[in-house]
């Protein structure tokens, strides 16, 4: 039996690896702290259960417009509005079953073959997968950590050339934690503007902000045009088996995408959108509590990590990951991955598993509890003992 030849150059998302591996060792009686997935922990507050409940029952069970409700699709726009500062009107969003199918259909709407796409490396992986799957060319924007794993936006400019059709960018940032400034933000802008490049901004973690406000690029004039914002509930509202995204943007983008969602998915689950336009009215409180629980690990973690001898880590912005360097080790990144998972029971990921510039680093995610994140922490002290002597 063949194949199609495109499947050769399909990545994937090795988190959901770990992940089996770990369950097959727990299955197996060993204790496992799980670090690897990048899911809120918390329960989907009560009120957006509800919501979905009554939708059922009130018959929200059937087929949906491609592109979402449109009374759903004007909440979400009105809440780019207010976040973003920008003027949409809910033509411009396009519902989908999660910010995944976001990149997917964008990609495939905006690039062809020999294209080159810009994207974040470390970074997420499904980036790069989508690029190469439709025969573009990845090209990696290096996030480094003596630049707080932010990009650096002179070498982002040298790596433009006329063959860019569209740069991804994603603050707060997966894997790394790292936020991008107003400053770069303007000159990310610039770039666009000036080469004529669509951006995709992955804002998945917009509400996952620690010091400071949340800021798109669709600030800047000519972005909103040239921007599609993604976003979703996964995150935000422990949302992530519900399969709810969006994405917005400029109408003409927004009709190539609802046709390629009725070619894919038809619609998105029709009580999914009625709980999540009930998670974006209602009260705000579980989500803003999750925020400060957030706050109050990544002390623990980042604080935890810096005391162990072969690691440094620098304190996240935003998101809920941090990303060691654990460069003294002198181990490769892959093997400290299995190394901890199979002899000391903590699932992480290792940095490579978000591009060629994650070598040295592991990422860990801290939605966990406090509790486990101390036992974690006290068995990677035990491994690194081991490893350093
Ligand atoms: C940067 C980033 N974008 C998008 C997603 C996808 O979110 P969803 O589960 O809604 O598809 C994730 C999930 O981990 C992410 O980390």
């Amino acid at each position: 039996m063949k194949y199609a030849d495109r499947m050769k150059r399909l990545g994937t998302e090795t988190a959901f690896e770990v992940l089996a591996r770990a369950r097959q060792l727990e299955a197996e009686g060993r204790e496992v702290i799980h670090l690897e997935i990048g899911e809120p922990d918390f329960n989907t507050p009560k009120y957006i259960c509800d919501a979905a409940i009554k939708a059922i029952k009130d018959g929200y069970t059937h087929y949906n417009p491609s592109a979402g409700y449109p009374e759903i699709r004007k909440i979400i726009s009105d809440e780019i509005n207010r976040t973003r500062g920008i003027n949409s009107n809910l033509n411009q969003v396009v519902i989908v079953p999660g910010g995944k199918p976001v990149m997917f259909y964008v990609i495939f709407a905006l690039v062809d073959k020999g294209d080159e796409v810009l994207y974040p490396n470390p970074g997420f992986p499904i980036y790069e997968s989508l690029i190469n799957f439709v025969g573009a060319k990845p090209v990696p924007i290096p996030l480094r950590e003596e630049n707080d794993f932010r990009l650096d936006v002179k070498e982002l400019a040298s790596l433009v050339t006329p063959k860019t059709k569209l740069m991804i960018i994603n603050s707060p940032q997966n894997p790394t934690g790292g936020v991008l400034t107003h400053d770069d933000l303007k000159k990310i802008a610039k770039i666009a503007n000036d080469n004529d490049i669509w951006v995709l901004s992955d804002e998945i973690y917009s509400r996952i902000i620690y010091d400071g406000e949340f800021e798109s690029v669709t600030q800047f004039k000519g972005m909103p045009k040239r921007t599609i914002i993604l976003d979703g509930m996964s995150k935000t509202y422990a949302m992530t088996g519900w399969r709810f995204g969006y994405g917005v943007m400029e109408e003409t983008l927004a009709g190539h995408i609802s046709r390629l969602a009725t070619n894919c998915n038809s619609c998105t689950s029709s009580f999914t959108q009625i709980a999540a336009g009930a998670a974006l009215t209602g009260p705000q409180d579980d989500s803003n509590k999750m925020v400060a629980e957030f706050k109050q690990r990544r002390e623990v973690i980042v604080n935890g990590l810096n005391k162990i001898e072969g690691v440094s880590c620098k304190k996240p912005q935003g998101a809920f990951y941090v990303f060691p360097n654990i460069k003294s080790t002198g181990k490769k990144s892959k093997e400290m991955e299995e190394l901890l998972l199979e002899k000391y029971g903590v699932a992480g990921l290792a940095g490579t598993s978000f591009g060629e510039f994650g070598e040295g680093y592991l990422r860990f995610s801290y939605a966990n509890s406090v509790t486990n994140i101390k036992k974690a922490l006290s068995k990677i002290e035990a491994a690194m003992k081991d490893i350093m002597k």
